[in-house]
C-alpha cells in the first residue's frame, strides 16, 4: 500500500473538510499517496454515513481510501467493519485522537486514551473483524500527558496493526503546541509496524524535518493541505531529488476557484450566500501568511462575487506566495520546531 521508494504521503481525515468535492479538488492538484475518510461515527444505532460512503464508491483519487471509524463499543466497531467490507477501502482506521469535548466525554476518538483496557479490547476485536483488510490507527501522544504513550504503545504492539499515525500531541494540547516527535521516534523505534508522522507539516521543510527527527514512514498532513494542496507534491519532488515547484498567488486563485466549484456542484439545492459561507471556512486556512487584511476582508463578504474580488484583490499576482504561515496564527502554532 506505501510507496517503496520514499516516504509515504496521507492527507489527514479532516471533519467537514476532506469530503468527496475536497478529495477532488486536491487530487487535481497532485495529490496525496493515500487518503483517510472523515470519521464514521459509530454506537449502537448508527449506520454508515451515506455521505462519507460516497468518498469511497466514487473515490475520485485513483489511489487507496482507508475508512475511519469513530466509537467506544467493540461490538458496534466491529459490526461497522463488517459493513465496510462490502466496499472498496483499502483498510479500517481507528481514531484514537478526537479532542472534541462532546466526543473525548463519551469516551471515543481521544477519550479512549483514558481507558487502556478497553483499547486493548476494541484493537482486539477490530483486527479480528478485519481479518485480511489492513488495520490502522491513528493516535495521539495520551490524553493529560506524554508519559502516557509508553504504555499505549505496549498495547499497540500486542496487537496486528499493519500502520500507526501518531499525532503528537496530546488530547489536551489539541492543535496549538510543537509537537512531541520525540515520541513519534519511541514509537518507530519500538513498532515493528510502519509509523507515520502527523502534526505542525505546513510545508516542504518543517515536513522533511520531521522525516528526519523521528524516522517516520511517511508523513500526514491536513490544514498544510487546505492551505496549499500542493504540498504533497513539493514533498515528493524534495525526498525524489527534483526541482520543487513553486506556487504562484494566481495558482492559489486557481485551487480557490476549482473548489469552490467542486463544492458547489455537490449541494443539491444550491443557494449561493450558503455556499460562500462554506467556502470562509477554507479561506481561513488558505489566506494565512498571505497579506493581514486577506482574512479580515474575506470574512466580511457576503457573495459571490465580493468573494472572488476579494480573493482576487489579494491573489492575483505571478510572483511566489508566501511558503509559511505566520507562526503565531490560531490555526498554525508551533511549527517553528522544525525550521
Ligand atoms: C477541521 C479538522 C477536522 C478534523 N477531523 C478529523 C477526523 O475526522 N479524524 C481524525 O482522525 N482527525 C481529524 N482531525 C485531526 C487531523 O487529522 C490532524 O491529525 C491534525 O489536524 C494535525 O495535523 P496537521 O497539523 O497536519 O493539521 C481534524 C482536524 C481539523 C483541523
Amino acid at each position: 500500500m506505501l510507496p517503496i521508494d520514499r516516504p509515504a504521503l496521507f492527507l489527514a481525515p479532516m471533519q467537514d473538510v476532506t469530503d468527496l468535492p475536497f478529495l477532488r479538488t486536491i487530487a487535481f492538484f497532485g495529490g496525496a499517496d493515500l487518503y483517510i475518510t472523515e470519521y464514521f461515527r459509530v454506537h449502537i444505532h448508527s449506520r454508515l454515513d451515506p455521505y462519507i460512503l460516497r468518498s469511497i464508491t466514487e473515490n475520485p483519487t485513483e489511489r487507496p481510501i482507508i475508512a475511519q471509524l469513530i466509537g467506544q463499543d467493540a461490538p458496534e466497531l466491529a459490526r461497522a467493519v463488517s459493513d465496510l467490507k462490502n466496499y472498496p477501502i483499502s483498510g479500517v482506521d481507528l481514531n484514537l485522537g478526537c479532542p472534541a469535548p462532546v466526543v473525548y466525554r463519551k469516551n471515543a476518538g481521544g477519550g479512549l486514551l483514558r481507558h487502556p483496557d478497553q483499547i486493548y479490547e476494541i484493537l482486539g476485536r477490530l483486527r479480528e473483524a478485519c481479518g485480511v483488510t489492513p488495520f490502522t490507527v491513528k493516535t495521539r501522544v495520551g490524553f493529560e500527558s506524554e508519559e502516557e504513550f509508553d504504555r499505549l504503545l505496549g498495547i499497540f504492539r500486542s496487537h496486528e496493526i499493519d500502520l500507526v499515525t501518531i499525532h503528537g500531541r496530546t488530547v489536551k494540547e489539541r492543535y496549538q503546541t510543537p509537537v512531541h516527535d520525540d515520541r513519534v521516534a519511541q514509537a518507530v523505534r519500538t513498532l515493528t509496524c510502519p509509523v507515520i508522522a502527523n502534526g505542525n507539516v505546513v510545508n516542504c521543510q518543517t515536513g522533511l524535518s520531521y522525516l528526519e527527527l523521528t524516522g517516520a514512514a511517511g508523513l500526514m498532513i491536513g490544514r498544510g493541505a487546505i492551505r496549499n494542496p500542493w504540498i504533497f507534491e513539493q514533498i515528493r519532488c524534495a525526498t525524489s531529488e527534483q526541482k520543487i515547484p513553486k506556487i504562484t498567488g494566481r495558482m492559489i486563485l486557481e485551487y480557490i476557484t476549482k473548489l469552490y466549484d467542486e463544492t458547489a456542484r455537490e449541494i443539491p439545492e444550491f443557494i449561493e450566500d450558503r455556499h460562500v459561507q462554506k467556502m470562509k471556512k477554507y479561506l481561513v486556512y488558505i489566506s494565512q501568511g498571505h497579506h493581514a487584511d486577506f482574512e479580515h476582508q474575506i470574512r466580511r463578504v457576503k457573495n459571490k462575487t465580493e468573494f472572488f474580488e476579494t480573493c482576487a484583490r489579494f491573489l492575483d499576482y505571478e510572483g511566489h506566495a508566501p511558503d509559511l504561515p505566520s507562526e503565531n496564527s490560531r490555526l498554525f502554532c508551533g511549527f517553528s520546531q522544525f525550521l
